[in-house]
């Protein structure tokens, strides 16, 4: 790969003596959309959490657009334009979604506003309620207040933890239409799921984790072909897919 946006190499994270990732690299190229999938437990939000600066690997290299970012922090990182979406959207449910949207653009000076409002054009279910506390919010709209709070810093990579977790199959189409525009946009994707098939689908490339690992790495759609990768770590997702 020439020139990744984002490289990870040989990453590990640790919880005291829970070695929860160990060794794990991977690399997205501008303007892609990566997957990083597995089971419960695996290791996807501590490598995407340690990617995006929640949390101090124990070893290996993290770069960004060609800068070591191991040890930078995640509020210089959003600001350089690595944001992460995170696990469980935490949206602060009791400020409103203006507040919220307000929070993700805290950096970004005088064109805040201009930034919301353009996520209020685009997201309209957020405008009507822009006065309302968050929490008031379906657990779809909370996660689109998610995305477009993520949006509002103007990334360049974003990350995501599980964004179709807990959602009816209607909203979880709208959330993965919502993740092809940002890539269309030219935002590069970094997406983690346990909804493996339907990730796989929408990335180009994916990285199947086990046990803090990468077991199979590839073009998404080789790994989607590889029955023995789907028997063996998709399979389970087969439930949730429709035809
Ligand atoms: N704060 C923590 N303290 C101790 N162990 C942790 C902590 N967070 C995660 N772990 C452990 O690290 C391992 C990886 O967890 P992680 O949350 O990264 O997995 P995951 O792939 O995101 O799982 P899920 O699909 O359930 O979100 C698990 O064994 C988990 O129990
Ligand atoms: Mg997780």
């Amino acid at each position: 790969m020439s020139d990744p946006i984002l490289a990870v190499t040989d990453l590990r994270v640790s919880y005291g003596r829970v070695e929860a990732v160990r060794g794990v690299s991977f690399a997205a190229e501008q303007g892609s959309l990566v997957t990083l999938v597995g089971a419960n437990g695996a290791g996807k939000s501590s490598v995407i959490n340690a990617v995006s600066g929640m949390l101090r690997p124990a070893g290996g290299r993290i770069t960004f657009e060609g800068n070591d970012v191991t040890r930078t922090p995640a509020h210089k990182l959003v600001a350089r334009g690595l944001v992460q979406v995170p696990e469980g959207r935490q949206i602060l449910s009791t400020l409103t979604i203006e507040e919220n949207l307000r929070m993700g653009a805290w950096h970004t000076g005088s064109t805040a506003q201009q930034s919301i409002d353009a996520m209020y054009d685009r997201f309209p279910v957020l405008a009507q309620r822009r006065a309302l506390p968050a929490g008031a919010l379906s657990g779809g709209e909370q996660q689109m207040l998610a995305i477009a709070r993520a949006l509002v810093a103007k990334p360049t990579v974003m990350l995501m933890d599980e964004p179709s977790m807990g959602l009816a199959p209607k909203i979880v189409d709208e959330v993965f239409r919502v993740i092809g525009e940002i890539r269309a946009s030219g935002t590069t994707v970094v997406l983690v799921e346990q909804n493996a098939r339907r990730a796989l689908r929408a990335a180009d490339h994916g990285y199947v984790l086990q046990s803090g690992e990468v077991v199979h790495s590839g073009p998404a759609a080789d790994l989607l072909a590889d029955e023995r990768i789907v028997e063996a770590y998709l399979g389970i997702e087969g439930g949730s897919e429709r035809p």
